[in-house]
């Protein structure tokens, strides 16, 4: 871990990660990408297969759909800092010519926490939004659940001792989500309802 983080310094440092296994089944470890004084910081899981070859998070199918919310609430994904709890892709076996993710452990997101707080003190977000399970167990806990704090605004976790915690957190249902569910129109509308109050909250100041 870089001494002063700069998010090049961030890039640079996650290449040689070996905090846990899961760099010996991965293309390449996936920092978080976007403007470093970022007014939202996006959180999701893990970067997916897509992401893993082409070593830049949320650019696959859920990435994509993603950045349609993010424009349906007018917000620009390109003044977004997407990120994920864990960098390296956690995968077993293959369907078709794609490999099927599995999510992370406890350990691996233990192990790669040093790198979400860095980049944190580097991005210095006003907001932060949690997309899914994984993303809301790592800050709040084993006990998180999306369907109890989804679509409100909440507080970063003192617990954490984060040097420069978001002022405010929105939890919602994660984009991969979206795309396996039956109603996959009524499960988007519900993502953009809760991405809504995340910019009304940024325009809020
Ligand atoms: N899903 C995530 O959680 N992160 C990515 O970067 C891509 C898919």
């Amino acid at each position: 871990m870089p001494e002063r983080p700069t998010h090049e310094a961030l890039l640079e440092a996650v290449r040689g990660c070996r905090g846990c296994e899961l760099h010996a089944d991965a293309t390449q470890a996936v920092m978080g990408s976007g403007p470093p004084g970022a007014r939202l910081l996006v959180l999701g899981e893990q970067p997916g297969d897509r992401e893993d070859v082409e070593g830049e998070p949320f650019v696959g199918p859920a990435g994509r759909l993603l950045d349609r919310a993010l424009t349906d609430v007018g917000v620009d994904p390109a003044e977004v800092y997407r990120t994920n709890v864990v960098k390296h892709f956690r995968w077993s076996g293959m369907r078709g010519k794609r490999r099927i993710h599995q999510s992370p452990k406890t350990a691996h997101v233990a192990a790669c926490a040093p790198w979400l707080r860095a980049e944190l003190s580097v991005v210095r977000p006003q907001g932060a939004v949690l997309l899914g399970g994984t993303a809301g167990k790592a800050v709040y806990g084993s006990s998180f659940k999306v369907g109890e704090t989804r679509g409100r605004l909440v507080d970063w976790p003192e617990r954490l001792g984060t040097e420069h915690p978001p002022a405010w957190v929105l939890t919602t249902t994660h984009p991969s989500a979206v795309l396996r569910a039956d109603d996959r129109d009524a499960a988007y509308d519900d993502l953009v309802a809760d991405l809504r109050v995340a910019a009304e909250a940024l325009s809020a100041g």
